[in-house]
């Protein structure tokens, strides 16, 4: 018997490649999203393998793109692809000041952590509601219940993703279709490397022991399938956010910049 189709972005590494392993035992057929299609088109194969009865589309698509999520929306309704089970997991950070940052990339980033998901959600919503069925898991961070200083737009960007979330619970709840929002702490995957802050004091788990990506992607499936709106990722991670909850601003703001700063730089 199989559940239905999900939609995962960012399936090509990390926490999203995890997600896909999971759901393919759950018996969801699969669209995997992210740009490097050979990476996807590996993972196709290993699922298919281990699960025979698996369908799975790649679409190896640019998130960044304005144009994306309605050339996704195209494709599934060609293929009469229904999708219960949606993943807006495709993310990335920047890090360094702000005021020397690269806008076009500053900009990328938003339109991949929010505007994609944004779009996406909102054009796979009527047949949730149609159907009176549908899970939405939104990743965010532990970083949205934070100001991040030298992170500034990554980590604004998940409080936005967590507060959307949470407020689409709230709409969507009477008409059968969850919503969660995963918020992760530090986990070993490519975003560190990718956001250029590895040698960071997060990244080499000082703040808190580095989580494996299954673990986390174990964490926001079980929680999704619940219904938990907020799900922190980690027993140290749920710890230090009633901290953060318990502080007050400013401290939080100081204690942020210093843990992000970068070791060198070039301008105060
Ligand atoms: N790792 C952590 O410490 C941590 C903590 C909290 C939250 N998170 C969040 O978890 C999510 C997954 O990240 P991860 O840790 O698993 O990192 P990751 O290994 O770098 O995975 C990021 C995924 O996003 C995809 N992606 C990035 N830019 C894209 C674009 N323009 N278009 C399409 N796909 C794109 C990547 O695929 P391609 O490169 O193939 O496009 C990749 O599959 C992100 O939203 C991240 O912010 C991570």
């Amino acid at each position: 018997m199989r559940q239905g189709w999900a939609l995962i972005t960012g399936a090509s590494s990390g926490i999203g490649r995890e997600l896909a392993y999971i759901l393919a035992k759950e018996r969801y057929d699969l669209v995997l999203v992210a740009r490097r299609k050979a990476l996807l088109e590996g993972l196709k194969n290993e699922l298919k393998k281990l699960h025979p009865p698996l369908s799975v589309e790649i679409l190896p698509y640019d998130l960044a793109k304005p144009e994306t999520p309605a050339r996704i929306f195209k494709e599934l309704k060609r293929k009469k692809i229904r999708i219960q089970f949606l993943v807006n997991n495709a993310g990335f950070g920047t890090s360094g000041p702000f005021a020397e940052a690269n806008l076009q990339r500053e900009l990328e980033l938003i339109d991949v952590n929010i505007r994609s998901l944004v779009e996406l959600t909102h054009l796979l919503i009527p047949d949730m509601l149609r159907y009176k069925e549908g899970i939405i898991l939104n990743v965010a961070s532990t970083a949205a219940f934070l100001p991040g200083s030298f992170m500034a737009n990554y980590y604004a960007s998940k409080a936005y993703v967590l507060h959307f979330s949470e407020a689409l619970a709230e709409e969507l709840r009477p008409y059968g279709v969850k919503v969660s929002a995963l918020c992760p702490g530090p986990t070993a995957t490519e975003f560190f490397e990718v956001a250029g802050s590895a040698q960071s004091l997060i990244a080499k788990g000082k703040l808190a022991p580095l989580m494996s990506a299954k673990e986390v992607a174990e964490i926001g499936y079980r929680s999704a399938v619940k219904g938990k709106v907020v799900v922190i990722a980690g027993f140290t991670n749920k710890v230090l956010i009633q901290l953060v909850r318990l502080s007050p601003r400013f401290l939080l703001r100081k204690i942020t910049a210093l843990l992000n700063k970068p070791r060198e730089r070039t301008r105060p």
